[in-house]
């Protein structure tokens, strides 16, 4: 594990800010808090798009979740490095904060593979963009977004075993559990969710919404343009 530098103070303890002053948002003149999260309803990406989006998890508790995810794998490979493989992509925002609570010597790479729509027709996955580091020997954290039917899992546990990792876990933040076609199961789950289309931290639909701060469901949609 790295050491602390020598300047560094070790926890690391922010000295505390002023209060944040109330704000407008500029889309509605709605007043808010810049630390509180403003109504779904006023995020000016959803206004105009026709989608309805209701809030399934909120950014508190992904960020509560995702540190008790941090902690686990930090306990489970204490003293070890790790690498994290982001799967592009919905896993972006995720592993960003993961790897933020995981307090261990951690490496990230990315792999990317086809998409969404062709692979729950078919089950046929191709590679887009391949790991770019060896994995022999190596601590993989395969860190995706959701399990849907666990076709996309399966090939890229596939792929990625044959390169002889030391050990090879995966982290989900989210698992439709009824929606799966092949077997296929995370090491660490944030939130089973029900089979419905989410969207939000990380997942899009047609490219959209990966900034929204919560996980919403999608009840109606426009045409996806
Ligand atoms: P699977 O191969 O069916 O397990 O699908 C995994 C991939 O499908 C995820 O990495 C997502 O990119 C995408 N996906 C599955 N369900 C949803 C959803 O509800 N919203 C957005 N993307 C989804
Ligand atoms: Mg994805």
């Amino acid at each position: 594990m790295r050491k602390p530098f020598k300047s560094e103070t070790w926890p690391y303890s922010p000295k505390p800010t002023a209060q944040p002053s109330v704000k407008q948002c500029p889309s509605t003149k709605q007043s808010f808090e810049p630390t509180t999260l403003r109504p779904l309803m006023y995020h000016p990406i959803v206004q105009g798009t026709g989608d309805k989006l209701t809030v399934l998890i909120t950014r508190e508790q992904i960020a509560a979740k995702v540190v008790e995810m941090g902690v686990r794998i930090t306990t489970d490979f204490a003293g070890q490095s790790v690498v994290l493989i982001g799967v592009l992509r919905g896993a972006a925002i995720f592993l960003a904060d993961l790897a933020r609570q995981i307090d261990l010597d951690v490496s990230f790479d990315f792999i990317a593979v086809s998409s969404y729509g062709n692979s729950k027709q078919s089950g046929e996955i191709k590679l887009i963009k391949d790991v770019d580091d060896s994995l022999e020997g190596r601590n993989v954290i395969l860190v995706e977004d959701i399990l849907d039917t666990g076709i996309t899992l399966t090939y890229i546990r596939k792929l990625l075993l044959a390169r002889q990792p030391r050990a090879f876990k995966v982290a989900a933040l989210l698992d439709k559990v009824a929606a799966r076609k092949v077997p296929a199961q995370a090491d660490y789950v944030g939130f089973q969710i029900p089979d419905q289309f989410v969207v939000g931290y990380g997942l899009d639909f047609g490219q959209r919404y990966r900034n929204l701060p919560h996980v919403c469901i999608m009840e109606t949609h426009s045409d996806g343009n």
